[in-house]
Formats: structure tokens, sequence, C-alpha cells
């Protein structure tokens, strides 16, 4: 049988964490056999908010490449591109553009939501308002079926639906309508309790040294209620409980019975946290560091991956230029 095509795509904005993996990675990874997968690194979105620094994107897109292949992605299993080296989104994006009612975008929860939360940018850009335009497109050209999302993302594909069905009801049925895939995976805390997200400082970068991630857990927060070392902790609100029932999930039920009986010190649990994810990561980074002293293999690597894209890509759009009289 026919596997279902997958596409999905992640900004380069920043070092790559532990949350992200977890939260997305991991599921492409894990995927990348039940579907057929089109990866694609959206450097396009991220000039949406990113525009004034183009040093700091050039690095991260190529920090982001190894951050993928460190963590599983298989460029033979998944085809892993650059958006910009696909000019056909750029393209899908002004067609869909001509379609898609203002109304529409203006009520994007994401729209209003970052434009309160971000202050020191101005997003009040037309490229900012179509960014879901362009994340439609990014779906609508490979016709991916399956799209892997957080909760976050729904109104995105919810959106790209919308447009799907006003072009197919304008010009025939040229896209289905793509379906997500809900990814099950625990939510890690960041260091502080929240969610791990860079806008809070609270991540745990993947290619950090050993030390550095050792220090950085040493200072997570614990269950506010274990205030000295004889007190009963509450394993259930302790963030690094959260870490250790992902990482070292063999010895959980003794450390809640320490926890709780205040046989384990917060400080002891956090230590042999710290050496878990350590050793998690330890493969992880040996890979990495390996990867980005080839700096022309991931080139390389990266135009083959545009090439099997455009494949793709340049057929929908045919299709769609013919359909809308181009
Ligand atoms: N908007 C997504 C994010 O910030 C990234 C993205 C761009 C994407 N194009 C996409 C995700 C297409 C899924 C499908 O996480
Ligand atoms: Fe959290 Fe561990 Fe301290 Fe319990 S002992 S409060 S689980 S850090």
């Amino acid at each position: 049988m026919a596997r279902e095509r997958l596409l999905s795509g992640i900004q380069p904005t920043g070092q790559m964490h532990l949350g992200n993996y977890l939260g997305s990675v991991k599921a492409w990874v894990d995927n990348q056999t039940r579907y057929e997968p089109f990866l694609m690194i959206a450097d396009l979105h991220s000039l949406t908010s990113t525009y004034e620094n183009p040093a700091a994107l050039r690095d991260t897109k190529f920090d982001l490449v190894c951050d993928l292949l460190a963590l599983g992605i298989d460029p033979t299993q998944s085809t892993l591109f650059f958006q910009s080296d696909v000019p056909e989104h750029s393209e899908l994006h002004v067609i869909l553009s001509m379609i898609t009612p203002l109304p529409w975008l203006y009520r994007v929860p994401s729209y209003k939501s970052k434009m309160d939360d971000i202050q020191d940018k101005d997003l009040d850009t037309y490229g900012f308002l179509g960014y879901p335009v362009l994340q439609a497109a990014d779906i609508l050209l490979y016709r991916a079926t399956r799209v892997p999302v957080g909760k976050d993302q729904l109104p995105h594909l919810e959106l790209t639906r919308e447009i799907a069905r006003r072009f197919n009801h304008f010009y025939g049925n040229v896209f289905p309508e793509p379906l997500d895939v809900l990814t099950e995976f625990p939510i890690l805390p960041g260091l502080d309790g929240r969610k791990m997200s860079k806008s809070y400082g609270n991540t745990l970068p993947i290619s950090d040294t050993a030390e550095h991630t050792q220090a950085l857990m040493m200072k997570m927060f614990t269950d506010p209620a274990r205030l000295r070392r004889h007190d009963p902790g509450h394993p259930d609100v302790c963030p690094v409980f959260a870490y250790h029932q992902i990482f070292n999930k063999d010895r959980v039920p003794e450390i809640r019975s320490g926890c709780e009986s205040a046989a384990l010190g917060c400080v002891d649990c956090k230590r042999e946290c710290a050496g878990k994810v350590n050793d998690f990561l330890a493969p992880i980074r040996a890979k990495r560091a390996a990867l980005t002293q080839d700096r022309g293999e991931i080139q390389r690597m990266m135009r083959e991956g545009a090439q099997k894209a455009r494949a793709v890509a340049s057929e929908t759009l045919e299709d769609v230029k013919k359909a809308v009289g181009l």
C-alpha cells in the first residue's frame, strides 16, 4: 500500500532544545517509515520575524540541519530541504493569497497573540499576516494528507483546509484536505516548570556541553512546598520528576517514594536526573559534533533534498497554474 505523504516544517530560530525534540522532532523520526515524509526547514517563515538579522539566519539554518540529523532524521527516508531552495513555495503562496480573504487571516489566534506578545520587533507587515498562507502553500504543494502538529498549530492547519476547499470550489479538485497527526509525547517542562520555550529562557539546548546541562539542571525549580531538606515532597508538581519519568523510567517508583518520605533530597535527585539526561544526549552530541565538521557534505545533501522536493512541487504548481488560467 502506498504510504501517506506527510509534510512538516520547522523554523530555524535559535538553538534546538530538548522540548523541541520531544514535542516535534521525535514524532518525525518515529514516523519516517510509516509515512512518506517531506521535512522542510522553514527559512522563509523565519524571515517574517528575523528579517533584520540575515547573518544569524545563515548560521541557525546550518545548525538546525546538524541537530535534525544527529537526532535521527535519515535523509534516505525523509526528504529534508530548505523551503527557500524550492521556489514553488513562493509561487504557490502568491497564487493562494489571491483567494484568501483577509478576515480569515486576522482571526488566526497566533496572529493576534504574537502581535501582542512580541514588542521588540515590528511585525506589522504584509508577510507576517500572510504567514499561514505560506504554511498552507507548504502543505498543499506536496498534496500532503498528514501534518504532524502541536496544539498551537491546529488553527494553521484548519486554515489550510479552508484555503484548499475554496481553491477546489473555484477551480476543480486540485488539493486533498490535509489531516493532523496527533503527537502524544509528554510535554517536557522547562527549567522553571513552565513550557520549555526559548522566549522564557528556560531551555536545555541539545548542543550544550554535559557540564552546562548539569549546571542548568541543578538550578531547576522543584516542589515549591518543599522548603527544607526533611519536608516531604510532591513529585507530581515537580518538573524534575517529569524528567525522571522520561529519562529515568526504571527508577521512577524509588524516586517517588524517596521524595514523598523525604529520604531523598532535591540536590541528589537533580544530580541523578542530570546524569540521565546527559546519558541520553551523549551519542546525539557526538554525532552532531562530527556533522558540523563537514559543511560541504551538508550542503550537498540539502541540494539533493531540494531536488527531490522540487520534482513533486513543480508538478503540483503546473496543475495549479493551469487551473487558475495562467
Ligand atoms: N509554523 C510552523 C511552526 O512554527 C512551521 C511550519 C512552516 C510548518 N510551514 C509548515 C509546520 C508546514 C507544518 C507544516 O512550528
Ligand atoms: Fe522534585 Fe526530586 Fe526534590 Fe522530589 S526530591 S521535589 S522529585 S527534585
